[in-house]
């Protein structure tokens, strides 16, 4: 049987003005605009493969290993009848093509992290579905154009269509046609921007961000002055700084503008709380490292969750993995390869959780003191990264049958 297959990878983004809020929840347009950064796929990526072919019975959906129910999902059956839309209308301008479009697909998908990190793996997932559709379907759209149908997706993912630094314009327009993502500065503009990520231990279940920012909407006050006044000229500032490369800008924008999301969490009725414990702690040890180096030298943004990611130049990278493994003791039960793997080669096994080399920041250690082990669960060091990749059928995750590998 005739089978047509296309497999990618897709990156996470982590904003740095926090998309929170929508104005029309079924198209998932937001109250805002948004803008992140991409992280290396070498870290952490979705992979998917989709195949279609006239001899399958039904659409499937394999996740991590694990068949869906594909139709269960509003978000994934928009997506997919969206992309089948574009390629039916190739399909109607040139009848030598294959009717893909009639076909039904398999598609699987497989994150490169642990799910139990707990990071956000919608916006990879749906970036990753969508430009394999894109791929196999063959559509001339633009980046920008299939940023759209990420977007109905799930809101966060029209920023993984691209690597670098990326915006997400909120758009005018009720249909969401001007909705969509941009790329403000190439990952190449920045390579020396790294990131962070301290796997933060949570037992509670979150509220989700779906449900949350809804609930935000609806009640915060606040709220309809960070969307009116703050994001509008913080989203300037911040290309600004980008552009300028001015990490002092980037830093305290990115601080600030997490703050902010948080606050307006709290000021949701009934209030959402992401942040635990550990989060807060993890915010003063950045404002004391700052203080201690006597420079903006790292910056915090969380998500809906506990998990920190902090921003920062690589020659910092070395202090701060020295410094949180210290503060934040590896649990037992988390191999030390796992803990913290030494991407980039600066902080070698022996050092990690013992060695914090530069005085003034084991002085720093020393005051904060060392909190219970396992409170952080790994730190996932990274970089700036590059948009969603095409592999070849060798990389495929199912079978020539298309059935999963
Ligand atoms: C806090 O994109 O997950 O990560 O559009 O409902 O799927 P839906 O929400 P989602 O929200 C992400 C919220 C955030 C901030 C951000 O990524 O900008």
């Amino acid at each position: 049987m005739a089978i047509y297959s296309a497999t990618v990878t897709s990156p996470v983004n982590i904003a740095v003005i926090k998309y929170w809020g929508k104005r029309n929840p079924s198209l998932i347009l937001p109250t805002n605009s948004s803008l992140s950064v991409t992280l290396s796929q070498d870290h952490l990526s979705t992979r998917t493969t989709i195949a279609c072919s006239a001899d399958f019975e039904s659409d499937r959906l394999w996740l991590n290993g694990v068949e869906e129910d594909i139709s269960a999902s509003k978000r994934l059956v928009n997506s997919i009848g969206t992309a089948r839309a574009l390629r039916a209308s190739e399909e109607a301008k040139n009848p030598e093509l294959a009717p893909l479009s009639q076909y039904k697909i398999h598609v699987c998908s497989e994150n490169n992290f642990p799910t139990a990190a707990g990071l956000a793996s919608s916006a990879s997932g749906y970036a990753a579905l969508v430009s394999a559709l894109g791929q196999l379907f063959e559509l001339p759209q633009s980046t920008a154009e299939l940023s759209r149908v990420a977007r109905v997706g799930s809101g966060s993912a029209c920023r993984s269509m691209f690597g670098g630094f990326v915006a997400w314009r909120m758009g005018e327009k009720e249909d969401g046609e001007d909705s969509m993502a941009e790329q403000v500065a190439e990952r190449a503009h920045w390579p020396d921007l790294q990131a962070l990520i301290l796997v933060v231990s949570d037992k509670k279940k979150a509220v989700s961000s779906t449900a949350g920012m809804q609930t935000t909407v609806e009640t915060s006050a606040l709220f309809a002055e960070r969307v009116r006044s703050v994001v509008p000229a913080r989203m300037q500032a911040m290309e600004k700084a980008i552009k300028e490369r001015d990490f002092a800008e980037f830093a305290k924008i990115t601080m600030q503008d997490s703050n902010q999301f948080h606050a307006v969490c709290l000021d949701t009725y009934p209030p959402i709380a992401y942040m635990n414990d550990t989060s807060h702690a993890v915010t003063r040890i950045i404002h004391a490292y700052n203080a201690v180096k006597g420079y903006t030298a790292a910056a915090y943004t969380f998500d809906a969750g506990p998990n920190a990611v902090i921003y920062a130049p690589k020659s910092e990278m070395r202090d701060l993995v020295q410094l949180f493994s210290y503060l934040f003791p590896r649990d037992e039960d988390v191999l030390p390869e796992v803990f913290y793997t030494n991407p980039f080669g600066l902080v070698g096994a022996e050092e990690v959780g013992q060695t914090v080399s530069d005085p003034a920041v084991r002085k720093l250690a020393e005051t904060v003191g060392k909190f219970q082990a396992g409170a952080v669960r790994r730190l996932i060091h990274t970089e700036v990264g590059d948009g969603p990749r095409v592999l070849d059928q060798a990389e495929s995750l199912l079978s020539q049958s298309g059935m999963p590998k």
